[in-house]
């Protein structure tokens, strides 16, 4: 008896993506091929029911300020209430935790010599309640609940130094571990999101970079050992400032399978899409076989 991953998911977080739900334009013609692009992704989820979802996002200085910056944060609590910069609060029910598997995996990660900060309070932005909405669809904030709990992994993308894809890429083999050691039966998936290129000030204000975006998707399935080596200025300088978000698919990736010696992934879904607001949308369901 133990919890085992069976998929991970990656995608962008948008926070005007939860303002197009919230406010009802999800037809508009704009936002259409959008959503679109997860009508999959939402049967797929519904059919796979996982017992909890490890969602690895950033905070925008929404649960943390200037004044206290975690590199790597995980959620070990009960709740966890939606807060945002920009739009306020999104109207999206509070995500319940798992606090057996988070204090384990904690526990775990730790001793396997990752520095984590146990967050045992903590507010949820876009980052995290943006691809939950896409991915379950809208939900009511006072009657409707998200499918499953969650356990939110903050990490620091947004003020330097931030962490190097080559250490969320080993994090993530370190959660793998983790998650493998809880002995209850468990489906667990991993989310890696944020991304993909965008920049959203500065001279390059509005920086997308398509191919370099189809590469990383490529990178991602088929070598991401050698992607996790991609130094983070190359971040920075291919897919913008805020495009570095997307090392936390990293952590994602480092705790599939195959990186552990068994099989590769099965890509169930690859979606990308340009404009969102100022970012390129990118997408992708790995399934283990
Ligand atoms: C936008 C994208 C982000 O990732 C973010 O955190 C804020 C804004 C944007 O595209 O506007
Ligand atoms: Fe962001």
């Amino acid at each position: 008896m133990a919890a085992k991953i069976t998929a991970s998911v990656y995608t962008s977080h948008v926070p005007a993506i939860g303002a197009a739900l919230d406010l009802g334009k999800t037809a508009d013609p704009y936002w259409q091929p959008v959503f679109k692009g997860y009508d999959y992704s939402k049967q797929w989820l519904k059919d796979e029911k996982p017992d909890v979802i490890f969602l690895v996002y950033n905070d925008h200085a929404s649960a943390f300020s200037l004044e206290l910056i975690p590199t790597f944060a995980i959620g070990c609590a009960a709740e966890f209430r939606p807060a945002d910069e920009g739009w306020g609060p999104r109207p999206v029910p509070t995500v319940i935790g798992h606090p057996e598997l988070a204090a384990h995996i904690a526990q775990s990660v730790i001793q396997d010599d990752f520095d984590l900060t146990i967050a045992n309070k903590m507010d949820v932005d876009h980052g995290l309640t943006v691809p939950l909405s896409l991915m379950c669809g809208p939900q009511d904030p006072v009657h409707g609940a998200w499918p499953c709990p969650v356990i939110p992994f903050a990490v620091n993308v947004v003020q330097y130094p931030v962490p190097s894809g080559r250490r969320c890429f080993m994090l993530g083999q370190a959660i793998r571990r983790a998650i493998e050691t809880f002995d209850t039966d468990l489906k667990v998936q991993i989310w890696g999101t944020g991304g993909m290129s965008h920049q959203l000030q500065g001279a390059r204000a509005g920086l997308i970079n398509r191919d370099w975006d189809n590469a990383f998707l490529d990178r991602l399935i088929e070598d991401p050992e050698g992607l996790s080596r991609v130094p983070h200025i190359d971040y920075v300088r291919e897919a913008g400032s805020e495009g570095i978000e997307l090392v936390m698919w990293l952590i994602a990736r480092g705790a599939m399978a195959d990186i552990h010696g068994g099989p590769k992934p099965t890509v169930k879904h690859r979606f990308y899409h340009v404009p969102a607001s100022n970012t390129a949308v990118g997408h992708l369901i790995l399934e283990e076989c």
